[in-house]
């Protein structure tokens, strides 16, 4: 028996690449700051444009996604680009990483609802060791007075400051911003639009 399709598989079933094939351009600003052959985690990689760009970056690359289609386009992504990349499909809602396993946590626009979102963040800030990289990207609430994409429901919408609250005692916050710029990441983020940039690195 098949699983109905969930509200990602829906989009991710449509041809093309939702967020196009290009990664997010936070994360390749901040990428610089990875040793090589980094063990990453990309929670919520979809349909795989940065966990299949960090892996040809030399990267050891686990995409986490509760889509399946996202999983399976992530995956031939990878396998034209000649990289490796481990998909796992699961629910943040309930996973975790090992702890202390990882060098880095890439969140790029994973909005979760505010009922999971602060213990789902601090089960991944916890899978990285000491000094490991948390690089998230997300729609601040101010997003809402824009139709450059992202969710309709304030909920869902980040602010530096509660990134700050999610992973305090955690991470030490490099970079906590929120501010305006324009998105070119195929048809679903296209225009000016409002985004929080968090940067944060794990305590010992
Ligand atoms: C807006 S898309 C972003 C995809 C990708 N990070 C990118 O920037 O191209 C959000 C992704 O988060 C995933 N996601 C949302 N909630 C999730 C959850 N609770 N568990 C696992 N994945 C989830 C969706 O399946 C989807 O792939």
């Amino acid at each position: 028996m098949t699983s109905p399709l969930n509200f990602w598989d829906q989009r991710f079933a449509q041809p093309g690449y939702k967020y196009g094939l290009e990664p997010n351009a936070f994360l390749r600003e901040q990428a610089g700051r990875l040793n090589p052959a980094s063990r990453v985690l990309a929670p919520g990689d979809g349909e795989g444009r940065n966990g299949v760009w960090l892996a040809g970056q030399g990267h050891t690359v686990t995409a986490v996604d509760a889509s399946r289609i996202g999983l399976q386009k992530a995956r031939e992504l990878a396998a034209s680009r000649g990289v490796a990349l481990t998909t796992e499909l699961a629910d943040l809602t309930d996973w975790a990483p090992e702890a202390a396993s990882l060098d880095a946590v890439v969140l790029i626009y994973t909005h979760l609802p505010g009922a999971i979102r602060q213990r789902a963040h601090r089960r991944l800030a916890q899978g990285l060791r000491a000094g490991g990289w948390l690089i998230l990207e997300a729609f601040h609430p101010a997003q809402l007075a824009h139709a450059s994409g992202g969710p309709k429901d304030a909920d869902m919408l980040y602010t530096p400051e509660l990134l700050d609250a999610d992973f305090d005692g955690l991470l030490a916050p490099v970079l906590s911003w929120h501010g305006e710029t324009i998105l070119s990441e195929g048809p679903g983020h296209q225009g000016l639009a409002h985004v929080t940039r968090w940067l944060g690195q794990r305590l010992a």
